[in-house]
């Protein structure tokens, strides 16, 4: 079998780099301080990494439970919840690509538990808390970005704030109509 430090020494000739260098750690760049973004922030990159691993699990979150209201042919909110499924991609995507500008490592491989639900209200349940969370989350990274005079950050997760706030909203909704109208009625219009 084929060791790993062979195929690290093979890589490392095709792609001209010394023997002693360790490539995949430390990327032999060179290091020009006048190139470092002025902006750049272990503690906003720590919080943009909080908030990338909570937008990763919703989409998650989303995905399934939009596929669960499909097969139960509640169309109407399969729409709804694919749609915030792509919403909270974007948000990912945004903070990745901030992540990236400041010179940081967006975290891709770490998810939240995610809580499905067993039913479509426990479903709304699950997604009120996490977008409750989101919430609090973005406000806390917009109050530290302002604080380090980061509005380029700032102004992105003021603008994925405002959609988590209409997420919350439309939860707080269906629980809302859910307890005046009861779930089978409620349940009874979520078809075509
Ligand atoms: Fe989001
Ligand atoms: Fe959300």
């Amino acid at each position: 079998m084929i060791k790993a430090s062979d195929v690290l020494h093979k890589m490392q000739q095709a792609n001209g780099v010394r023997e002693d260098s360790s490539y995949f750690l430390t990327p032999d760049f060179p290091t020009d301080r006048s190139l470092e973004n002025p902006v750049k922030n272990e503690e906003i990159l720590s919080k943009l990494n909080d908030i990338l691993r909570d937008e990763l699990t919703a989409i998650h979150q989303y995905m399934v439970q939009a596929e669960i209201c499909a097969n139960w042919k509640y169309n109407k909110l399969h729409d709804a919840i694919e749609t915030y499924a792509r919403q909270e991609m974007v948000h990912a995507q945004k903070i990745i690509e901030r992540m990236i500008f400041l010179d940081g490592m967006p975290e891709v491989g770490v998810l939240n538990p995610i809580d499905v639900g067993t039913d479509i209200e426990s479903q709304f349940r699950n997604d009120f808390s996490s977008e409750s969370d989101a919430i609090r989350t973005y406000n806390s990274g917009v109050a530290l970005a302002a604080s380090l005079g980061d509005n380029g950050t700032r102004e992105l997760l003021e603008s994925n704030l405002k959609e988590e706030e209409g997420h919350f909203d439309w939860l707080q909704a269906q629980l809302t109509q859910i307890d005046q109208m009861g779930i089978q009625n409620y349940l009874a219009e979520q078809g075509n």
